[in-house]
């Protein structure tokens, strides 16, 4: 039973969307050698078998786009048949995508919209009403610092993490005394595909602190979820950045349009 004491996770049955590679990958690399039974997804199909195999027997690696409600549902349904009821979902899968909101179309909106947020709230629907019958279950948002913080860069990427943190906190909030755990990852840089390029944004993040692996923040997503925190801060300095923004909002917007400056010219 999750609910209780310590989470556990060996014999749990667990999902981790935007898998085939970096954080996702990391995460259930982690969770398979705590002893989970692992189930992970993508829609990038080959490089997710690769993860499969890396799982061995006993897993399931099963493509899907987590932005499609009726595809999601199957995949949740396999995995339920497969390895057993779900207990932790990690919602990881996401996109970097869009800059200036002049030069970025709607269709990318949309986009980073459907990734980021809309598919932790199709997975939420299909996962509650299980996870309240049963009174447990646990839900992993992978955010970013820039949904605490922002994203110099990109605007999408910086609006659609807050939303992503927005509907962690819901979660949390509505059903945390239902047996509902929930937490928020908020990692600034992780050397993954998507901090590989070299526009605005990754400048940003690769210039902002330590460049994580991504097994060091699968270690930071395992003791948060074990004593149940809230907020996963791989780089701690995201609190006392966070901290800051809260105590005096216009002293942070100042300080960030200067590095927004630093970063244009830089
Ligand atoms: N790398 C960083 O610096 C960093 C920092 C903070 C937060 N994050 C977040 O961590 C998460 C993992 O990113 P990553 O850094 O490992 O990069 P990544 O690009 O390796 O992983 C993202 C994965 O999501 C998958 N994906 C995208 N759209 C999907 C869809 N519709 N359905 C299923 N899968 C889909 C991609 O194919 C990819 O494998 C993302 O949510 C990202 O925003 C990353």
């Amino acid at each position: 039973m999750l609910g209780g004491g310590p989470v556990r996770l060996a014999e749990r049955t667990v999902v981790v969307t935007g898998a085939a590679g970096g954080i996702g990958r990391a995460i259930a690399l982690r969770c398979a050698a705590e002893g989970a039974r692992v189930a992970v997804t993508d829609v990038q199909a080959a490089a997710l078998e690769r993860v499969g195999v890396e799982l061995g027997a006993g897993h399931l690696a099963a493509a899907c786009d987590v932005t499609d409600s009726d595809a999601l549902s199957a995949m949740i349904e396999r995995v339920e048949a497969e390895l057993g009821p779900v207990d932790v979902f990690f919602a990881n899968a996401g996109v970097a995508i869009g800059e200036d909101p002049v030069d970025t179309p709607g269709e990318v909106w949309d986009r980073a919209f459907a990734v980021n947020v809309r598919a932790h709230v199709l997975a939420a629907r299909r996962l509650l009403p299980g996870w309240l019958d049963r009174g447990e279950g646990y839900f992993v948002a992978t955010a970013s610092a820039a949904g605490l913080l922002t994203q110099i860069g990109s605007a999408p990427y910086a609006v659609t993490k807050h939303a992503a943190v927005g509907f962690a906190e819901w979660l949390s909030v509505t059903y945390g005394d239902r047996g509902l755990r929930v937490s928020c990852l908020c990692p600034m840089g992780v050397r993954t595909a998507m901090t590989a390029g070299d526009g605005l944004a990754e400048r940003v993040v690769k210039g902002a602190g330590a460049l994580l692996e991504p097994e060091q923040v699968a270690d930071a997503v395992i003791t948060a979820i074990e004593s149940e925190q809230f907020l996963i801060l791989p780089h701690p300095e995201v609190l006392t950045f966070f901290q800051r923004k809260a105590m005096d909002y216009e002293r942070w917007l100042a300080g960030m349009r200067r590095l927004q400056a630093r970063t244009e010219t830089g």
